[in-house]
C-alpha cells in the first residue's frame, strides 16, 4: 500500500472543518489504524493560542480513543505550496503509534510528498529510552 488516495480525500475534506479564527491556516489529518479504519481531524484553536490542537493529534486521539494502537499511514493536508510537514509535537505524537508508518503530504492543488516517519524525526524518543 503506498498511494492512500482514501487518506488523501479524507484529509483534504477534513481540513475544511477546521476551526481556525485566528491564523486562518486550515489543516486536515487522517490515518489508517491497526484496524483498517479511517480516523480524520482538523486543527482546533482557541482565543488561548497556546490551547490549538493540530489537525494530526485531533485524529490521533480519535483513532487512540478507538482502540487503535498503530497507526499504518498517515495523510496532512493544507492549502500551501510545498504541502507542509507536520509540526515537532506531532511528529513526536506520530513515533508514539509508528516507527515507519507512511506520510503523506498533500494540499488542496492535490500536490503530493510521499515520505517516512523516521526521515522526519530520526532518533525520536521511544518507550525503551525509558529505563
Ligand atoms: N497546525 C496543525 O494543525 N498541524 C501542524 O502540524 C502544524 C500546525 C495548526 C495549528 C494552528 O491551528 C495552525 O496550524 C497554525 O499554526
Amino acid at each position: 500500500m503506498s498511494s492512500h488516495p482514501d487518506l488523501v480525500a479524507a484529509a483534504v475534506a477534513a481540513s475544511s472543518r477546521a476551526y481556525a479564527p485566528y491564523s486562518h491556516y486550515f489543516v486536515g489529518a487522517a490515518l489508517r489504524g491497526d484496524n483498517g479504519k479511517i480516523y480524520s481531524g482538523a486543527n482546533v484553536e482557541n482565543a488561548s493560542y497556546g490551547l490549538c490542537i493540530c489537525a494530526e493529534r485531533a485524529a490521533i486521539i480519535a483513532a487512540v480513543l478507538d482502540g487503535v494502537r498503530t497507526i499504518e499511514a498517515i495523510a496532512v493536508a493544507t492549502s500551501t505550496s510545498p504541502p507542509a510537514a507536520p509540526c515537532g509535537m506531532c511528529r513526536q505524537t506520530i513515533a508514539e503509534f509508528a516507527r515507519e508508518a507512511a506520510l503523506i503530504l498533500t494540499n488542496d492543488r492535490g500536490e503530493r510528498l510521499d515520505m517516512k516517519l523516521s526521515e522526519l524525526l530520526p532518533h525520536a524518543f521511544h518507550r525503551e529510552d525509558i529505563k
